[in-house]
């Protein structure tokens, strides 16, 4: 594959990728999660490491071999998520949220397994996880210079239905700079290793990126991403 750009465009720079997807414990054998393959996250670390960052990749869930030239931290829940991602975020010039985080977890975890009984099972309540995107915009609008986070903060979304509206409408919300949207269902998406996407930038922009490697996504992202931080 031809690397495309200035290939060490991103020397000197740190950055941190989450990847895959977080489990909410409902009992010791049980969770919620859900279908994030993490080779996305993956692919933007890899392409990251070869343009010269200092990659750290929180990592959710995931079965791939860690890549090279990357510190891999690895979590399972959404709270082990946060706490990673703020850390290696302190002191990062960007922050790509790759991971698809559960928006919701048990609102009890049980310490025991939950057993068969004769009647019908209790329902299992949820409670609402903390956005950790939102709160890197937050953290970024209010805090000194000094706490202000990574420079560059980039959303995923995965979205059906009106898929550019929905996404305009979280860019908004999250107060990111850019967020790859995905449309997903017809195969689209999870556990491939293609994908197509339109990059919202915030200020009005749409990058198209064709059905193709998630490698060329990554690449489109990091080159949006060195030109906001150049
Ligand atoms: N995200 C996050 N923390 C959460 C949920 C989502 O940081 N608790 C991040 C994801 O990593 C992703 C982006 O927010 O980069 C968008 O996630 P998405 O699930 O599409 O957005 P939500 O705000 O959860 O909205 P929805 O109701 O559509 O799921
Ligand atoms: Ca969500």
């Amino acid at each position: 594959r031809v690397l495309r750009g200035s290939p060490r465009d991103l020397a000197g720079r740190k950055v941190v990728v989450s990847a895959g997807g977080t489990r909410e414990a409902i009992d010791p054998v049980r969770y919620i999660g859900n279908r994030s393959s993490g080779l996305q996250g993956y692919a933007l670390a890899r392409t990251a490491v070869a343009r010269g960052a200092e990659v750290t990749l929180v990592a959710a869930n995931v079965a791939l071999p860690d890549p090279a030239g990357a510190k891999v931290v690895r979590v399972e829940s959404t709270a082990e998520l946060r706490e990673a991602v703020l850390e290696a975020s302190a002191y990062a010039d960007a922050v790509v949220m790759a991971a698809a985080v559960a928006d919701f977890r048990p609102a009890t975890r049980h310490d025991s397994k939950i057993k068969k009984t004769d009647g019908e099972p209790e329902p299992i309540r949820l409670t609402k996880n903390p956005d950790i995107l939102a709160e890197l915009g937050e953290r970024r609008r209010r805090a000194s210079a000094a706490e202000r986070g990574p420079e560059v903060i980039v959303g995923f979304a995965a979205e059906t239905d009106d898929v550019l509206a929905n996404g305009q409408a979280k860019l908004a919300r999250k107060g990111c700079d850019l967020l790859v949207v995905n449309q997903v269902g017809e195969g689209l998406a999870f556990g491939t290793p293609d994908n197509a996407a339109t990059v919202l930038v915030a200020g009005g922009d749409a990058v198209e990126v064709p059905f193709g490697p998630k490698e060329d996504l990554a690449d489109t992202v990091w080159d949006l991403v060195a030109t906001r931080l150049a």
